[in-house]
């Protein structure tokens, strides 16, 4: 008997040793190093394709070609800017002032507006942002050493430093720029800026051609600058495009009230035949653009973001007396069946050559040895996430679930996405190309995509302080690796 008992004891003990073991191990294996490589972390995940791993190991080994090589084209650019990174003191338009980190001085930065076709130079310059600075150019496909990820594309640049970034603008439409370094707190406190490619050939210019930003600013919304009611005059019969761009971390719902409208453009795209909306309220994603047109009527047209007091007023006379009313939207946008068919390069019945799966889910577990309930994707916890590997050329398909209650805006870098389906419906009106695409709680999406840009990518939640807890992995092409890495001497931390 008392055997028996001793030995029951020893089971337990025993039990919770190994239990305490397990969790420590967990704990400790979960610390991330003072500086480690992109490249170190996570598992190769070939979606079904080949495998290629003797290069990955090369990749891993640092043989592999540099994604600092893949640089943009030299000669003599078409559009120059300078855009210096300060700390700046914004004033909205209620006069409340706000300690910001800027590009320029002021919160948005500078519009940037190229042509289609451009070539674009744009001269980082950091004055006295301590923390570093990078610049991403949100929804821009272009050649990786020009992406702007500290850690992964560059390193920060430091106070005083500058980086200089050259691209071809091949896409017409509605862009952002931010920092990618600490891009949490960077963003937030006002690193961003919109980039406006106008097309090569334009029928008709708009009259009215505004980008309009809604941003957090310490607890406030803005639609720019604006925390009040903005005015601004427009002649009747005015063609009026607005650039919606949501810089937070949640979706933010526009409506628009006045005239019809069509949405025009999804994240820097042109739909096919969209439709007039009456009363439609626009939910955004975070990092999402929508592009909106309409012919200014007789009386006032209001932009104004939902729940909030924020918004624009435009019209004839410019005193906006005739203030619509806040309406409750009747209708949430849906760009799933908006707009005509076309035909696209691909689509749900092509043979696809790899194919993932993005899960997001939530685990308790340690985050860099911090305990929690954690995001994880395939059921891991950062850093043991997947890495989607594909060659050049590959056709994709990648589809995201979200077995979670929270919306996960996802942004794939340097890439536009072709939605497929959502739950199993098939996406049924104008192709829907999208680069950050808002996935609510338990929703399921199937995309298509081109691996037709080389280097190494980021895949994250836009939502950026989930990015920050561990919502990010990397697309990699084989035979890429990257010199850079997160922490060290250059501080680099993207998210
Ligand atoms: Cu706009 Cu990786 O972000
Ligand atoms: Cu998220």
């Amino acid at each position: 008997m008392k055997i028996a008992r001793r030995v029951a004891a020893a089971v337990l003990v025993a039990g919770i040793i190994t239990a305490l073991g397990l969790v420590g191990w967990s704990w400790w294996t979960s610390r991330l190093p003072g500086t480690y490589s992109v490249m170190d972390y996570g598992s190769a995940d070939f979606g079904g394709g080949a495998k290629a791993s003797a290069e990955m190991e090369h990749a891993r080994m640092g043989h592999a070609r540099s994604v600092a090589t893949l640089n943009g084209p030299r000669g003599v650019p078409d559009r120059r800017f300078v855009l210096t990174a300060r700390r700046a003191t914004v004033r909205l338009s209620s006069g409340r002032e706000i300690d910001a980190l800027t590009f320029g001085g002021r919160a948005p930065g500078p519009e940037l507006r190229v042509r289609q076709g451009d070539l674009v130079e744009v001269k980082l310059v950091n004055q006295d942002v301590d923390g570093g600075v990078t610049i991403h150019w949100h929804g821009v496909d272009v050649p990786n050493a020009e992406d702007g990820v500290a850690g992964v594309t560059q390193d920060a640049v430091r106070p005083g430093h500058v980086f200089t970034y050259r691209f071809r603008m091949r896409q017409a439409g509605t862009f952002w720029y931010h920092t990618h370094e600490v891009s949490s707190e960077g963003v937030r406190r006002g690193l961003y800026g919109v980039l406006v490619s106008e097309p090569r050939r334009l029928a008709r210019a708009p009259g009215v051609d505004m980008a309009v930003v809604a941003h957090e600013f310490g607890g406030i919304q803005t639609l720019n600058t604006t925390d009040g009611v903005g005015r601004r005059a427009v002649a009747p019969g005015t063609s009026v495009r607005l650039r919606l761009v949501n810089s937070e971390n949640g979706p933010q719902t526009f409506t628009l009230t006045g005239a019809p409208f069509r949405v025009v453009a999804i994240d820097g795209t042109d739909l096919n035949g969209p439709t007039p909306l009456v009363d439609s309220g626009l939910e955004l994603a975070a990092g999402g653009r929508y592009d909106v047109a309409f012919t200014m009527p007789p009386r006032a047209v209001a932009l104004a973001l939902a729940d909030t007091k924020a918004r624009i007023v435009l019209s004839p006379d410019g005193a906006g007396d005739a203030l619509p009313v806040q309406v409750q939207p009747r209708r949430t946008f849906d760009p799933l069946a908006y707009g005509r068919p076309r035909a696209t390069p691909f689509g749900a019945a092509s043979r696809f050559d790899r194919r993932f799966e993005l899960d997001i889910s939530r685990k308790p577990g340690f985050l860099d040895g911090r305990p929690g309930l954690q995001w994880a994707i395939n059921g891991h916890i950062f850093p043991d996430v997947p890495m989607f590997v594909v060659r050049s050329g590959d056709l994709v398909k990648m589809t995201i679930r979200n077995d979670t209650g929270s919306v996960h805006p996802m942004h794939l870098h340097g890439h536009h996405m072709l939605v497929l389906a959502r739950d199993g419906v098939r996406a049924s009106g104008s192709p829907w190309w999208t680069d950050t695409l808002e996935v609510h709680g338990h929703e399921r999406y199937e995309l298509a995509f081109r691996a037709d840009n080389p280097g190494l990518w980021m895949d994250h939640c836009h939502n950026l302080d989930h990015a920050a807890a561990g919502l990010t992995m990397h697309l990699a092409y084989e035979g890429f690796s990257t010199p850079f890495r997160i922490g060290g001497e250059a501080h680099n931390e993207p998210e």
